[in-house]
């Protein structure tokens, strides 16, 4: 019995208080209320994370075209960079939205849709402006963040300033960036003007720096929960196995970038969590998360983690997952759907961490932990 039909059998009970059951109905339905309206959420970022916002773009960087969404509930492809949900559409069924938040630039996204949240992310995207060249007109981090300015301003247009301020103080965000800046630029070509410009270490440490404005602009445009991923271990992706695989197994190279990277992330957000005296910034070691089922496959269900489902060549991971690729025939049993990014049962793996992994995975703490104590707020 919901407390709901508890209050209305109470008051039908002839012996009971009449005042207390309307008090206690009042209080139900606003716990309903409350429950039903889930807090906003914001997405910004990379392929890992864009909804489908390149469909509106011409570049090259999209996965608007079959087999991409196969495994989606339309089983149509929608722009996400998986056979079926991504990250964002697993977190915010989480945090309790009916509807993930839509692309930002969807025709769709208007009146109280705005009010979900809207997903910024495009793929092929990096911290720098000049990660992802090649794929000319994406949506980079600076205009992301100005078209979260946009946002805002369309929508107190809708609900005024001060409901929307709060709307943005009070939603989550989900940040996915940085590995394009060594696979899509650092890493590109043998010899990119950015390694002879900086040693790797070098490197982390302006990317890091830059990623730190990035995130102040964010704090600043009213951001107070902030999911921050690192990279995953961009040696170990079938792209990677592929063309620069060491002796059959992981790039060292990648994995060495990664392994600066990912430390450095953790504790710049640790930084600035104590200038601003709270833990706006929630660090999401992506790297761990992945090495758990790239190490151990089959103890997460996984025949492979090696071999994309979708691709061509060694390890089907050169070029794009087309119409014209290599598809695995058990999707489920693929840790990596394409070359690059994890299947919809190894994102549903890593979101299983955001939500309850130890400080080890999540910090300093996990989204389940986060939810509870802005419930008590
Ligand atoms: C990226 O480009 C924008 C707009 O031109 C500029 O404001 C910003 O400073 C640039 N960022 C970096 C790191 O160069
Ligand atoms: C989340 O993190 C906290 C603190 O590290 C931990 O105690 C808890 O077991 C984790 N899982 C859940 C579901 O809260």
């Amino acid at each position: 019995m919901s407390g709901f039909q508890k209050i209305l059998s109470m008051a039908t009970s002839s012996h009971f208080n009449i005042s207390r059951v309307i008090l206690g109905l009042v209080l139900a339905l606003g716990a309903v209320a409350s429950r039903a309206e889930a807090r906003a959420f914001f997405v910004f970022g990379d392929s890992l994370v864009d909804s489908g916002n390149n469909n509106y773009l011409a570049t090259a960087a999209r996965a608007d075209a079959a087999p991409y969404g196969i495994d989606y509930p339309t089983h149509q492809p929608t722009g996400r960079f998986s056979n079926g949900l991504n990250i964002p559409d697993i977190i915010s069924a989480q945090i309790g939205q009916p509807q993930p938040p839509l692309p930002y630039l969807s025709p769709e996204l208007n009146g109280q849709k705005l009010l979900v949240g809207a997903n910024f992310a495009s793929a092929g995207i990096g911290i720098l402006n000049d990660t992802g060249i090649q794929f000319l007109n994406i949506i980079r981090m600076f205009t992301q963040l100005d078209y979260f300015e946009e946002y805002q301003r369309r929508v107190s247009a809708l609900i005024g300033a001060q409901k929307t301020l709060q709307l943005v103080n009070q939603a989550l965000v989900l940040v996915t960036v940085g590995g394009n800046d060594f696979v899509n630029n650092y890493y590109l070509v043998p010899v990119s003007a950015r390694s002879l410009q900086f040693q790797l270490p070098d490197y982390v440490k302006y990317l890091i720096s830059e990623y730190r404005k990035l995130l102040m602009r964010l704090y600043k445009l009213g951001a107070r929960r902030v999911l921050v991923t690192g990279t995953g271990p961009m040696g170990c992706v079938p792209a990677e196995l592929a063309t620069r695989g060491t002796n059959g197994g992981c790039s060292a190279e990648l994995q060495r970038a990664a392994a600066l990277y990912n430390p450095q992330l953790v504790q710049m957000l640790q930084e600035v969590n104590s200038k601003i005296g709270k833990n706006v910034f929630i660090g999401a070691n992506t790297q761990l998360m992945h090495m758990d089922f790239i190490s151990d496959p089959q103890a997460y269900g996984f025949k492979t983690s090696k071999i994309a489902c979708c691709g061509q060549g060694p390890n089907n991971g050169l070029g794009l997952c087309t119409e014209l690729s290599n598809l695995c025939r058990d999707r489920k049993q693929y840790a990596f759907w394409d070359n690059f990014h994890p299947s919809e049962n190894a994102v549903k793996i890593i979101v299983r961490q955001i939500m309850t992994g130890s400080t080890k995975y999540m910090n300093p703490m996990n989204l389940s932990s986060i939810i509870a104590l802005d419930s008590m707020a």
